[in-house]
This record gives C-alpha cells, sequence and structure tokens, in this order.
C-alpha cells in the first residue's frame, strides 16, 4: 500500500535531501556565545524579508510569541486577542502563566478583528482599571481556516492601537501565506507591527524554528527572555541552515499549495458529508463543516483506513492542510480517497 496522504498540518513535513545536506554542510558556533554563523545569517535573513531592524531565532512559534508578549505587556496588564486565535486557545495560558498577563477575546470575523472591537476593549486611563498594552493579529489565521487578514485591513488595525498607544505584534506563523495569496511583499504586514513571528516550520518546510522580528532594542532584550524561557540554544545553525534553505527554496512554491488547496476544496464542496465554500478558501488550509446526520469521528477513521490522515477541528469540523509534500498526484489521490468514503458513508442518519 502506497504511503498515506497526510493533511493534518503543514507541520508534519520532513526535511528535503537537499535541506539535509545544508544542514549537514552548516557552519556552527555555540550561540549562546553568539558564536554561530547560521543562526546570526538566519537572523540577518528574516530581519531583512520583514523589513524589520532584527531578528531572533526561537525554537518555536509559541516561544516568539511569549517572548514578544512578555517583552510588550506588564503583569496585571491587558492583551487584547482574537477569541480564536492561536496565542489565546493553543498556548496553555502562557500569557497568564510566564508574563502575568490577561488576554481579553474579542470576536472576530472569520478571524478578523475590526479597528471599533480593538478601540471598545481599551480599558480608560483609570487607575483602578488594567492598562491595555498590547494588540496580537494572526495572518493568515489558522482556526478560521487559513483566512488572511488583508494588509489594508491590518494596517487599520495597527492605526487604531496606535492611537490607543498600544504595541502590536503579528503572529505571522504563515504569513508568507498571507502575502504569497495576496500578491503583496512581506514588508506590507510585517514591516509595521512592533514585533512578528513567522515559522519556518509551517509551510516553509524546515523541521523547526521560528523567528521573532522587531527593534533592535526588543531583540536585545528578546534574547534574555529567550534564555530565561529556555529558549538558549548552541550549535543552533544545523536548523537554521533548514531555515535558510527555506526562506531561499521554499517561499515561492507557497502558490502551488494554495491552488491545490482550492481544487481539494472545490471536490469537498461536492460531497455529501461536507458542507464547505471553495471561495472561502484563500490559502492552503480548508476547514470543512460536518453535516448533521454525518459522524466527524467515523469519517476521520474511515479517511484514516483508506489512506487519508485528516485532522478534527472542534465538533463537527473537519481540518485539511496542504504542503510541501502534497505534489498533485497525492491531491488527487486525497480526492478520490474523499469520494470513496463520502459515498460509503451512505445517506445521513437522521
Ligand atoms: C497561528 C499559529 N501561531 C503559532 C503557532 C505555534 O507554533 P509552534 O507549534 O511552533 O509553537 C502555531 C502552530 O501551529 C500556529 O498555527
Amino acid at each position: 500500500m502506497s504511503q498515506p496522504v497526510d493533511l493534518r498540518s503543514d507541520t508534519v513535513t520532513r526535511p528535503t535531501a537537499a535541506m539535509r545536506r545544508a544542514m549537514a554542510e552548516a557552519e556552527v558556533g555555540d550561540d549562546v556565545y553568539g558564536e554561530d554563523p547560521t543562526v546570526r545569517r538566519l537572523e540577518e535573513q528574516a530581519a531583512e524579508w520583514t523589513g524589520q531592524p532584527a531578528a531572533l531565532f526561537v525554537p518555536t512559534g509559541t516561544m516568539g510569541n511569549q517572548c514578544a508578549i512578555h517583552l510588550q505587556a506588564s503583569p496585571g496588564a491587558d492583551v487584547l486577542v482574537e477569541r480564536e486565535s492561536h496565542v489565546y486557545l493553543y498556548e496553555l495560558g502562557a500569557m497568564a502563566a510566564l508574563s502575568g498577563a490577561t488576554p481579553r477575546a474579542l470576536d472576530g470575523e472569520r478571524g478578523r478583528l475590526t479597528p471599533g472591537a480593538v478601540s471598545a476593549a481599551v480599558s480608560p486611563d483609570l487607575y483602578y482599571m488594567a492598562p491595555t498594552r498590547l494588540l496580537v493579529l494572526e495572518n493568515t489565521h489558522n482556526h478560521a481556516g487559513g483566512v488572511v487578514v488583508g494588509a489594508e485591513h491590518q494596517n487599520a488595525l495597527i492605526d487604531e492601537a496606535r492611537r490607543h498607544r498600544l504595541a502590536v505584534h503579528l503572529d505571522g506563523a504563515r504569513v508568507f501565506h498571507a502575502a504569497a495569496a495576496s500578491g503583496r511583499p512581506l514588508p506590507d504586514f510585517t514591516s509595521r507591527v512592533d514585533t512578528v513571528m513567522f515559522c519556518l516550520s509551517k509551510g516553509l518546510g524546515a523541521p523547526l524554528g521560528s523567528m521573532l522580528c522587531g527593534s533592535v532594542e526588543l531583540m536585545r532584550e528578546a534574547r534574555v527572555i529567550r534564555k530565561r524561557f529556555g529558549g538558549g540554544m548552541r550549535q543552533a545553525g544545523i536548523v537554521a541552515a533548514a531555515g535558510l534553505y527555506a526562506l531561499e527554496h521554499h517561499v515561492e512554491r507557497l502558490a502551488d499549495d494554495h491552488r491545490r488547496a482550492r481544487k481539494l476544496a472545490e471536490a469537498v464542496a461536492e460531497l455529501d458529508p461536507f458542507e464547505l465554500d471553495p471561495a472561502a478558501v484563500e490559502t492552503n488550509i480548508l476547514i470543512a463543516d460536518v453535516r448533521p446526520g454525518y459522524d466527524a469521528g467515523a469519517l476521520l477513521a474511515s479517511l484514516r483506513e483508506s489512506g487519508l490522515v485528516a485532522g478534527p477541528m472542534g465538533p463537527g469540523r473537519i481540518r485539511f492542510v496542504t504542503h510541501l509534500e502534497i505534489d498533485d498526484e497525492a491531491l488527487e489521490r486525497a480526492i478520490a480517497t474523499l469520494r470513496r468514503v463520502s459515498r460509503d458513508a451512505g445517506p445521513p442518519v437522521t
């Protein structure tokens, strides 16, 4: 039997042979002493790509987000977040646990906040109210289905935050996808925020690693926080080399992932058990609702048995993500499997 098609996440990719060669050949040193030339090079590249003055290599996206929050929100302060954002749902209360900050969750429209919602959530300047310090944005928005927050919309949110003297952090785990999908240069999304985190391990195909970018001063402080959080790494050039390789070779191809996700969405939308608007699929993530009368858990199990692995995304929702290891042939296999399993599922149980 051929390899299963794994559409759970764009994090499941394994380094290609060429990426492994780049890793094996990387020049390394002790990065806690600031002596790893490959890490330095990656940090310079990340700063250049994002249009920020400086960057810091961190092992995970979560650590990058939490360093940014720690730096820009004081204990007892409020942090404005979107209700379905990664920092709110999937970082285990880290901003409270590590920084003493309180998330204020705001409702977005498919992941997009409005300037009005931001403005309304800022505390008045009263000594007996928690000060609002930071706005966290996410682009693309994972839980909403890879939604792009357009550059103009994001700018309006940044402007609103500035009016209230809030710092702005962008969780740009997949911000390269936002740029690719909207045909805009990356800095249109990354240069105006105070800090931005992007992931090398999501869609770009590196085994691990994320970049936190911002001012020289903030990144100097972030280096201290990273060490305190246990993220000081030694010969990290081995993995930084994978990141450099990913930036050089795996950015342009993101458009292929988006094209394939749209094709998959068009196929899924025609199948009885699923409900999905293919036009809403903008990048590499598609989330399908499972219609009443069908059992999402049973569908996932049948798909897996038939060689297609997808992920649950809350009750009655299934997520499919295209990535580096999904070529046209794998996509066709996925579509054929979905058609077969949907047919075998029979009519809905009412
Ligand atoms: C939008 C978003 N932000 C942050 C992260 C965290 O990244 P990591 O798993 O590297 O901590 C993820 C992970 O999937 C994500 O999807």
